[in-house]
């Protein structure tokens, strides 16, 4: 049996996000009262929370009698003292402020006033309330019982003894809190973006296909899903407004510019999954098609390796390749035409190529973990290399994906965008870099954190293609934080 917990909890809006957040409370042993004025959602909240507790927990389902209550209007709630509030209304910053006062005044200046928005400033809607100090951003995921993170958000004017008690809550709930300043999009709705703008821009640019990009961040990146098919899975719609919601709070920052061409599948109704079309076609049940990878010709008997690369070194001895060791070559591989294997660095293949004076180049796209690899992408200064480079690495197991000669190709390009972000969050003291390593991988299920890239990558790589973005399109967007220059182009013990 649950312990029964002190603390009583108030659940405001008994949407999707409202049924959750009652349901762990519950399960942690609060006594929750669960408010919404639509008498048939509350109905069919608590339907769907008895329902799910009686699967998983069925102890806190036979107590729900007790435990759990629902109303029409905060007024009807027992009032106990020390109150914590969660809303989860609809997102408008003049319904919360409504719902946080009327909160406020039935459970008196003790009680503590959580939002669960995603896009709205905690510091506005707490300005909007009698008691600032006593609102808090308490931003859960969804699925709220599956989804382990909760971002903890301080406004401006917010108690830090408030934020710290519902982190204790938060915590106890079974969460991994990261704490954040409230800032647009806080950690996760912020440093995520750059993973669906740059799959997009790839796709607007012509350099890859959808099932291409998808393809190698899940087979090269270790992304459980690709930009497209979790923008699929998303809705395009919502995933769009996100971004334009961030965008705006940062004064149209380039960095967080929405996507013409998800705006063109918006327009077109092509919502995703739930509308049967995305970027994917869901018709009839059909997945998202394969891309095909580049037909191997004949395989190199043997290569020249220059050592200094951990990655082409790992992925070489997956193919069993006979490697010749040549120290000249560096980090570079040379096949026996000739062709000049490497790890890209932000230059294209066809600059690489002029400045070895026009031999052919391949450049090989970054992967997080070479030994897991499954697909990579390459991109070539003269095309018909491409056989032999897709044969070397099929032997390891490693499909090839030919992509457009573009600055960083997909993974590398993807990665260091984020990257540079999560060092801007850093910078601004929104977030530290552990809680922003926790919360990118509990809230959007990503391989490693990005401090924890930049450690494996090393600063100087990261910084390197970041100014190769901007020496290429020098557009704003790729501007390289500060500290994370300092960081890359520091002198190391072994320069
Ligand atoms: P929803 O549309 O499923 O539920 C909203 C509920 O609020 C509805 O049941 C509605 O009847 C109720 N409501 C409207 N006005 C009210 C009022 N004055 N008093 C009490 N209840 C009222 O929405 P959802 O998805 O649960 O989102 C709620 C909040 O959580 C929003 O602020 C959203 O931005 C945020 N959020 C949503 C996430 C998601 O994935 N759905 C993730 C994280 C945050």
């Amino acid at each position: 049996m649950t312990k029964p917990n002190p603390v009583s909890v108030c659940v405001i809006g008994a949407g999707t996000m409202g049924r959750g957040i009652a349901q762990i409370a519950l399960a942690a042993g609060h006594r929750v009262s669960l408010v919404d004025p639509a008498a048939d959602q509350l109905a069919a909240a608590a339907e769907d929370i008895a329902q799910r507790l009686s699967r998983r927990q069925p102890e806190v389902a036979a107590a729900l009698p007790t435990q759990l209550s629902t109303h029409t209007s905060v007024e009807d709630t027992p009032a106990a003292q020390r109150t914590l509030v969660v809303e989860a209304v609809l997102e408008s910053l003049a319904v919360k402020t409504a719902v946080l006062s009327d909160a406020l005044n039935h459970f008196g200046a003790d009680c503590i006033l959580a939002t669960n928005t995603s896009s709205l400033s905690v510091t506005a809607i707490a300005a909007g309330t009698p008691s600032p100090e006593r609102v808090v951003g308490m931003h859960f995921f969804n699925p709220v019982p599956v989804m382990r993170l909760v971002e903890v958000v301080t406004g401006l004017q917010t108690d830090p003894d408030v934020a710290d008690e519902v982190a204790g809550l938060a915590t106890a709930w079974g969460k991994q809190v990261a704490r954040v300043r409230s800032a647009p999009g806080f950690i996760v709705n912020r440093v995520a973006r750059g993973f669906y703008a740059e799959a997009l821009r790839l796709v607007e640019e012509q350099v890859a296909t959808p099932e291409a990009i998808d393809e190698v961040l899940r087979g090269a990146g270790q992304f459980r899903m690709g930009p497209f098919e979790l923008m699929d899975l998303i809705g395009n719609d919502v995933n769009a407004a996100v971004t334009r919601s961030v965008w705006t709070a940062f004064n149209f920052d380039p960095r967080f510019e929405p996507s013409r061409i998800q705006d063109e599948v918006v327009a077109a109704g092509r919502y995703g999954r739930k509308t049967g079309y995305g970027f994917y076609s869901y018709a009839d049940g059909a997945t998202p098609a394969r891309p095909t990878p580049v037909p191997p010709g004949a395989a190199p008997p043997r290569v020249g390796f220059g050592g200094s690369s951990a990655q082409l070194e790992t992925l070489l001895a997956r193919t069993g390749v006979e490697v010749d060791h040549r120290e000249d070559l560096g980090a570079a591989a040379v096949l026996g035409d000739g062709t000049v294997l490497r790890v890209t660095r932000g230059r294209t293949a066809r600059e690489e190529s002029r400045a070895l004076g026009g031999t052919p180049v391949v450049l090989v796209d970054r992967t997080v973990s070479p030994g897991d690899t499954t697909a990579i992408a390459v991109a070539s200064s003269h095309h018909d290399t491409l056989g032999a480079v897709a044969a070397l690495f099929a032997a390891g197991g490693i499909d090839v994906h030919e992509v457009g000669d573009a600055p960083g190709l997909v993974v590398a390009r993807t990665l260091a965008v984020i990257i540079n972000e999560a060092w801007e969050t850093a910078l601004h003291g929104v977030a530290s870099p552990d809680d922003i390593d926790v919360a990118m991988q509990l809230g959007t299920n990503y391989p490693s954190g990005p401090f924890e890239w930049t450690r494996r990558w090393g600063a100087p790589e990261v910084i390197e293609l970041v100014d190769a973005l901007w020496a290429t399109y020098h557009d704003t967007r790729y501007r390289a934080s500060r500290e994370l220059r300092l960081v890359g182009t520091e002198p190391t013990a072994s320069q």
